[in-house]
């Protein structure tokens, strides 16, 4: 590891990639023996849900939480990584670079909290409201140590908008809560993007990979180590979460509980804050924004929100219909009502009213996630079919279209 910027990375770093590559592996090993012996015990302990969408859906219970397994293995592996990254300084005579491992420390200790807090949500089934907060409170180790390092708080502005503002702007303690920002978003947003086998490990295992793919680039740049440092944490992450994916693939084996949902996301903001590319990052986050801006009238309870808005099966045809929400048009608020029509009319959702017998009118309309929006573009589909959609959606606008933007249209609006 380089205690300066330099543009390419020397041996020792090609070194710790390949160690990291061929413990990752490892570790993925590890993960694939671990779940079946493991998944008994966590039926035993009360973890485990019904699958909802298959035929059979109340005769097996399927242990829940599974992705705690992939998040301990990734978390020693890091321990080893640690050892491995900062070796080359434990010479006595050399100059160890305090503040980079306290960067490691610090990610490692914001992703081991919200695993934690994601278990305890798991085990606790905790409320809305307290999940939004988990997050922030496992983000702090994360924003100290880029107080104490780094300390910027600058942002450069597009060229469209630099006559009218400046070139560019010192956001001061807002950049603070932009970055605890980008933890809550990222831990809840693929939270809410599941509810069919495969999809919660499947599109993180796309954004990684998309993470991946742009520190490879990045890697002959001006800012090496920061990318380096980030590939060290997204090997290791695909490599724990790929066994995660074959047994959560549709029929599911395990289910992958918050505790996964959480620790990636953690792991995402934790990389994109810490090597500086938190921007870039959330690009990789485009299905996962339309999926939360679309999901505000029912997180915000404008439009009631089930305690489930995963797809609906239809057992005759074995195929999943989009779920619904009824409630009487009169308990509508305007602002709900507003809502109701412009995701209507954008064909995101779709509702229809009709009479009780007692003349109470009544709204049904289908639950607002890109999945159920999915399924009213197709209609019927097959579970594994619908996660398939929903990956290459991942893949089209959450891997192709940030790439193109960050390389060919950020032209445009940054570089003179
Ligand atoms: C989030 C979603 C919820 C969705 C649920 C599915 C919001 C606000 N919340 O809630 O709408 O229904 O995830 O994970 O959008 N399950 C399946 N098949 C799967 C995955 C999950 O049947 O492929 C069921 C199982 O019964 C499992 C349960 O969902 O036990 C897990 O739900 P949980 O992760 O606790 O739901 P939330 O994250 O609170
Ligand atoms: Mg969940």
């Amino acid at each position: 590891m380089k205690q300066n910027h330099t543009s390419a990375i020397d041996r020792f770093d090609l070194f710790t990639l390949v160690f990291d590559i061929l413990i990752s592996i490892v570790g993925g090993i590890i993960v694939n023996r671990l779940i079946p012996i493991l998944k008994e015990k966590f039926i035993r302990a009360q973890l485990w849900g019904y699958d909802l969408n298959k035929r059979n859906s109340r005769e097996v219970k399927i242990a829940e939480s599974q992705g705690v397994i992939a998040a301990g293995i990734f978390l020693i592996l890091m321990f080893i990584m640690i050892a491995i990254v900062f070796s080359e300084h434990l010479h006595p005579l050399s100059d160890f670079p305090h503040n980079k491992f306290i960067e490691y420390l610090a990610a490692l200790l914001s992703i081991c909290c919200m695993v934690l807090l994601g278990f305890a949500d798991d085990v606790l089934d905790l409320r809305w409201s307290v999940k939004l907060m988990l997050p922030l409170i496992a983000s702090l180790p994360l924003l100290l140590v880029y107080f104490a390092n780094y300390h910027s708080t600058t942002i450069i502005l597009p060229k469209p908008v630099r006559p009218l503002l400046g070139h560019q702007w010192n956001l001061g303690i807002l950049y603070y809560v932009y970055m605890s920002m980008v933890s809550v978003f990222c831990t809840n947003a693929i939270n809410i993007l599941a509810g069919v086998n495969g999809l919660e490990v499947g599109q993180s295992i796309v954004i990684a990979s998309s993470i991946l793919m742009f520190n490879l680039i990045e890697l002959q740049g001006s800012c090496s180590e920061e990318h380096l440092f980030s590939l060290y944490f997204m090997i290791p992450f695909i490599g724990c979460t790929f066994p995660i994916l074959l047994r959560n693939w549709c029929p599911a084996q395990i289910f992958v509980g918050d505790t996964l949902c959480y620790f990636s996301g953690m792991t995402f903001a934790v990389v994109g804050i810490l090597g500086h590319f938190s921007k870039t990052m959330l690009l990789f986050f485009i299905p996962q924004i339309a999926n939360f801006l679309l999901s505000i009238p029912q997180l915000f309870h404008f439009i009631p929100c089930p305690r489930h808005r995963l797809p609906r099966l239809n057992p005759e045809l074995n195929k999943l219909n989009p779920s619904e929400v009824e409630f009487k048009k009169k308990d509508l608020k305007p602002l709900g009502w507003l809502m109701l029509r412009f995701f209507s009319a954008i064909k995101f959702v779709r509702y229809r009213e009709y009479k009780m017998h007692d003349n109470e009118v009544m709204i049904a309309t289908t639950n607002f996630t890109i999945i159920n929006t999915v399924l009213c573009w197709t209609g019927p589909l097959h579970e594994a079919t619908l996660t398939r959609i929903l990956l290459l959606i991942q893949i089209i606008f959450g891997t192709a279209l940030p790439f193109f933007i960050r390389y060919y249209l950020v032209k445009f609006f940054y570089e003179s």
